[in-house]
């Protein structure tokens, strides 16, 4: 079982994960507007995300409360065997030591013996993000099989192609339910 609260390195500033509330949305709709790198949404849906995907929104929070991180994900109802994670975040002073692997590891244990894909869309142009996801496939030793999912067509705005990852079949020594 991956412990609740983690000593992300170097600095030493411990995080403690837990399941999204509707009271996290504003705090997370703020790290989205301030970060960039992230399409900024309205705040109505990320309170609302937070309390109706909360079984699969991770919040990542320092002792003294404040926002370090977030997954936004919800299980597709066409493909009920898979998380598919919208977005994640990671603030800025917490970025590259390993948190956005360590909300994520938290998620696949939460959901252990129930999925066997983890999904996300990542626009082709965000390196930090292809990595995270295909980091995930390499050390679970399974398939990142990337494929475009959203067509830059089908957006009215600049918006770019969205490519589909979608890493597993997770194995059953990954599966291993506990949290
Ligand atoms: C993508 C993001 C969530 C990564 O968070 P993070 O906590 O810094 O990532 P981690 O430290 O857990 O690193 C995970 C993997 O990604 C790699 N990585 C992280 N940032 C990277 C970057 N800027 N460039 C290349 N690789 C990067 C790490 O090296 C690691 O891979 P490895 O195991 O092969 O070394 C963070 O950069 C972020 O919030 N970006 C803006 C929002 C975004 O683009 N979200 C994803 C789209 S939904």
């Amino acid at each position: 079982m991956l412990p609740e609260t983690a000593r992300v390195q170097p600095e030493g500033i411990a995080v403690s994960f837990r399941r999204s509330r509707p009271e996290d949305g504003a705090a997370m709709w703020r790290l989205v507007r301030e970060m960039g790198g992230l399409e900024l949404n309205s705040a109505y849906f990320y309170v609302l995300y937070a309390k109706d995907f909360a079984d699969t929104g991770i919040v990542a929070e320092t002792d003294d409360g404040h926002l370090a991180g977030f997954v936004a994900g919800h299980r597709p109802p066409a493909r009920p065997d898979a998380v598919f994670v919208w977005q994640i975040g990671v603030a800025a002073w917490m970025r590259r030591q390993g948190l956005a692997r360590r909300m994520l590891d938290v998620l696949l244990e939460r959901h252990a013996g129930d999925i066997a894909w983890l999904e996300a869309t990542v626009s082709p142009d965000n390196a930090a993000s292809m990595q995270l996801f295909r980091s995930i496939a390499r050390d679970h030793k399974v398939e990142c099989v990337e494929t475009e999912y959203l067509a830059r067509e089908l957006f009215p705005d600049a918006h770019e192609a969205e490519n589909l990852f979608r890493i597993g079949p997770l194995k059953p020594k990954f599966l291993n339910k506990s949290s």
